[in-house]
């Protein structure tokens, strides 16, 4: 069933408008909504768009975003199958990390995305999307890796796609957490296969 509360992707874009709600307005070229299957199984979280992506209008299409493709195949999936948001629409200048008072102003819109798509997995990518699903202080470090349940959705941390860029002892790891993605995606599509039966609802049915 269809909940009557929630936006369309398009909705929340139009509610974002030419947003000036944080300082970031100032220095960005354009806002980095989101890209990707609306209604994807598989939503990834990364933290806000660098130089190529403030540019391109599109999430992780720098460095880091060509490494995410490489390593997508690893879970199985493509980029036309998943959906990418950041928890900043606007490029921080210089890439410095996002100020809390612009992670405040901007994640509603985030949040939102969430909601619209309504994935059976989320991926948050490195530190500041892990702690912003997650609620938590708790370090990349140590939550990465792991499957957590939070209302509805499965979230999987990975580490941020840049910091095996930088730091190559963190490339097996990756490798290993995209592999762990896969089954853990094959699983949640079985379990909704079975609820869409029992319920006797056919699959990409639902509404
Ligand atoms: N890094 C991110 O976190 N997001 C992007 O869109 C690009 C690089």
């Amino acid at each position: 069933m269809t909940d009557q509360n929630v936006s369309t992707l398009e909705q929340v874009r139009a509610a974002i408008g030419a947003c000036r709600r944080c300082e970031l307005c100032e220095t960005r070229t354009t806002i980095v909504f989101g890209v990707g299957d609306p209604h994807a199984e598989v939503m990834f979280v990364g933290e806000a768009p660098g130089r190529q992506e403030d540019l391109g209008a599109e999430p992780f299409i720098g460095a880091a975003g060509k490494y995410l493709n490489q390593l997508l195949s690893r879970a199985g999936l493509t980029r036309e199958e998943i959906y990418i948001a950041n928890v900043l629409k606007c490029r921080p200048p210089n890439n410095r990390d996002p100020l809390p008072a612009e992670i405040e102003a901007c994640t509603p819109f985030l949040r939102e995305q969430v909601r619209a798509v309504d994935p059976l997995v989320l991926v948050t990518l490195g530190r500041f999307a892990t702690q912003f699903i997650l609620k938590t202080d708790v370090g990349i470090g140590n939550l990465r890796g792991r499957v957590h349940l939070t209302g509805r959705f499965s979230v999987l941390p990975i580490y941020h796609p840049a910091a095996a860029i930088y730091d190559r002892a963190k490339v097996p790891v990756m490798e290993r957490d995209f592999e762990l993605l896969g089954a853990l995606v094959v699983r949640r599509r079985e379990e909704a296969s079975a609820r869409a039966a029992r319920s006797g609802t056919p699959l990409g049915n639902e509404e």
